[in-house]
């Protein structure tokens, strides 16, 4: 999709008219331009409250002499606020058909920058479809979209390039469903890791680096080695830095990159298995988050690791009843290897702590447990520092994609802890709070400030988004499979949080 923004009154293609609830008539600031017999259709729809308005909802003119319309409905007026106008730019892409065409003008009656914007933003979110498997008819063929906004002069000098920024973001939450969209036969460990390397070379300003396995078995990075081994295709970490050489310490972000959860020994029940091929979720939202800053060329220090592994059953694979040390120098007692995640995490935090970083996040479909708790609306939250989990809240409001606050209570790390022969346990006593252990165990592995013994742990989050990533009906900016969740949360984070 290609956005503009003009200040001509020429209606390209199909008219996009954004109402509120109520609304009688076309607003007289829109009527430029605009065919008289397209116009008399439209007032009489509305004079006869045919299109109520409500926000989401669409009705389409097409056929008449005066050109095609879409109205779309912002809701009330009095609570139209930035979330509405995504969501109604993305209903305006959900609701097109072949017929509307691919030139689309929108105009605005009262709408600010930052509301035109994220109206933008939504329909550049939703303009998306994991096609990549498909033969393609030539019929279907379609033009981009290319959108123009109509306004005046003063306001394309500030839309214009926050259109941009929300082209780039877009790209980074697009580049996150294209990972987890995509078949596990083709993503595995090395797959990622190749990409990530191919996409690093169009920007001076990254770097990657790949940890394959020879060098993840002498590092002695046992949590990595012990998930992946049971699989042909070997386990990688990988690590992203921009602006590797500017001074002081930047965010950094770790993510699980489980491209295919079996459940390994502790193999899963077969039904839905093939969405496991989401686990790798986390590993995307990192990729996504540094595709967005790196195209909307943020200038500040960022670094992010990817834990890239396969859970397979084999004569290869660890067995439940294994004790395994890690890069931390802690031992873990496995108990179930479908508890997986958290051992990938564990060498993954444990490196991040080399970048000495302002702080760290990690993002991992972690645990059923945590869609128990909160469905597919909210990701689950835990930090070990109030004011920091306060601020990923917030970003997370500030752009629409919700992330609830969950407890870190000693209880749950003394629970982890207590295995009778080795440092930690990668199972809950019981089956109870489940989201909630497995952040207290990510927990014992996030360093302290240089790895000082008694120093102070390095601020940490961490975002399971096992219910969020896949399966969110409600998520207004996605039509199905992955969501690309968290890019813009990070984004906004790092940019103006
Ligand atoms: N990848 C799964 C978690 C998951 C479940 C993600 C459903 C998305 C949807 C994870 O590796 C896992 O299997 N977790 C177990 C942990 C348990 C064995 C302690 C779980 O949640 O059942
Ligand atoms: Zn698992
Ligand atoms: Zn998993």
């Amino acid at each position: 999709m290609k956005v503009s923004v003009s200040p001509g009154h020429n209606i390209n293609g199909t008219l996009i008219l954004p109402l509120f609830e109520g609304s009688e008539a076309v607003p007289e600031s829109l009527e430029a331009g605009l065919h008289n017999s397209l116009k008399g259709q439209i007032n009489r729809i509305l004079d006869d409250g045919d299109f109520k308005a409500k926000l989401k909802s669409t009705m389409s003119i097409i056929g008449g002499e005066g050109g095609k319309a879409m109205l779309v409905g912002l809701g009330k007026e009095a609570d139209c606020d930035i979330h509405a106008y995504r969501k109604a730019g993305a209903a305006v892409i959900a609701n097109r058909k072949k017929a509307h065409g691919t030139e689309l003008t929108a105009r605005f009656s009262t709408a600010s920058i930052e509301e035109m914007g994220a109206f933008a933003e939504g329909m550049l979110l939703r303009d998306y479809s994991y096609d990549h498997y498909k033969q393609q008819d030539k019929d279907d063929e379609e033009a981009d979209i290319d959108v123009r906004i109509n306004c005046n002069d003063e306001q394309e000098a500030g839309l214009s390039p926050l259109i941009k920024i929300h082209a780039g973001v877009a790209s980074g939450v697009h580049l996150s469903r294209d990972l987890g969209n995509c078949p596990p036969n083709d993503m595995y460990p090395e797959a990622f890791a190749d990409q990530a390397w191919e996409w690093a070379k169009q920007f001076d300003n990254v770097e990657v680096t790949i940890i394959n396995y020879a060098q993840a078995v002498k590092a002695g990075m046992g949590g990595l080695v012990a998930v992946g081994m049971g699989s042909e295709r070997k386990p990688c970490m990988v690590i992203f830095e921009l602006n590797r050489d500017k001074k002081g310490r930047g965010p950094m972000l770790v993510g699980k990159g489980i491209t295919f959860d079996t459940g390994g020994i502790s193999l899963k029940p077969g039904a839905n298995m093939d969405e496991m091929k989401y686990d790798m979720g986390g590993s995307a939202t990192v990729f996504g988050t540094m595709q967005a800053l790196a195209s909307t060329g943020y200038s500040g220090k960022v670094s992010a690791i990817t834990c890239m592994a396969e859970n397979m059953p084999s004569s290869n694979a660890q067995r439940p009843g294994d004790v395994i040390k890690t890069l931390s120098g802690k031992t873990i007692e496995v108990l179930n290897t479908d508890a997986e995640g958290r051992l990938v995490l564990s060498d993954g935090l444990w490196k991040a702590g080399e970048f000495d970083p302002e702080y760290i996040i990690d993002f991992a479909t972690l645990t059923g447990a945590c869609v128990v708790a909160l469905g597919h609306e909210a990701t689950g939250l835990w930090s070990n520092d109030d004011d920091f989990r306060t601020r990923i809240h917030e970003a997370g409001n500030a752009v629409g994609e919700l992330a609830w606050p969950m407890p870190l209570l000693p209880a749950f790390e003394k629970e982890m802890t207590d295995s009778k022969i080795a440092d930690t346990r990668n199972l809950g006593a019981g089956r109870w709070g489940g989201a909630n252990t497995a952040a207290a165990f990510l927990k014992q592995f996030v360093p302290n400030r240089n790895y000082e013994k008694d120093g102070e742990q390095i601020p940490w989050a961490h975002m399971d988004i096992a219910g969020t990533y896949w399966g969110a009906k409600t998520n207004s900016m996605v039509g199905h499979g992955a969501t690309g969740i968290h890019v813009r949360t990070i984004y906004h984070l790092i940019t103006q949080g």
